[in-house]
């Protein structure tokens, strides 16, 4: 099988999808799975920043250093090079659609679609909450990193 290639996609590249691709990082490290791992913004505000310091902490509170990733924007190139995309919430899902290019065949859902009981769920921007709602972020990103594990471990 083709070496699965995951890409996690908010607005920012700041808040949720660091905190997915650390998640997922971790957990796909203690499952032993070969597979690449990415993180990206649909949007540009952030190019080259780093992590919200609110993730970094949340990432930190597990164990995992974030503080190095920097923030990069989606783009056409990124449908080459992975076979997974997943989507914080229905916005994000919509703009990564209006870039797919012709032919691609990269599977792309909402991220909470992998996680039972929680289709079709958004994972709700924190960007303007307080620090717990970034707990909550952790607790449905960690969900989604697990369910996706156990997937690709098959
Ligand atoms: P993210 O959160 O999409 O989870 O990284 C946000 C980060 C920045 C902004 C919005 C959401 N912003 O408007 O700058």
């Amino acid at each position: 099988m083709e070496t699965p290639a995951v890409l996690f996609v908010c607005l920012g590249n700041i808040c949720r999808s660091p905190l997915a691709e650390a998640a997922f990082r971790k957990a796909a490290q203690d499952a032993g799975i070969d597979v690449e791992i990415d993180s990206a913004g649909t949007a540009g505000y952030h190019i080259g920043s780093p992590p919200d310091p609110r993730s970094v902490e949340e990432a930190a509170n597990h164990g995992i250093d974030i503080s190095g990733y920097a923030g990069r924007q989606l783009s056409a190139q990124d449908f080459d090079r992975f076979t997974h995309i997943f989507a914080m919430d229905h916005q994000n899902l919509k703009n990564i659609e209006a870039l797919r290019p012709a032919g691609s065949t990269t599977h792309v859902s909402l991220l909470m679609d992998l996680v039972p009981g929680r289709e079709g769920a958004a994972i709700a921007d924190p960007y303007y909450d307080g620090e717990e709602q970034f707990e909550a972020t952790w607790e449905d990103v960690d969900a989604a990193a697990q369910a996706l594990a156990g997937r690709l471990k098959g």
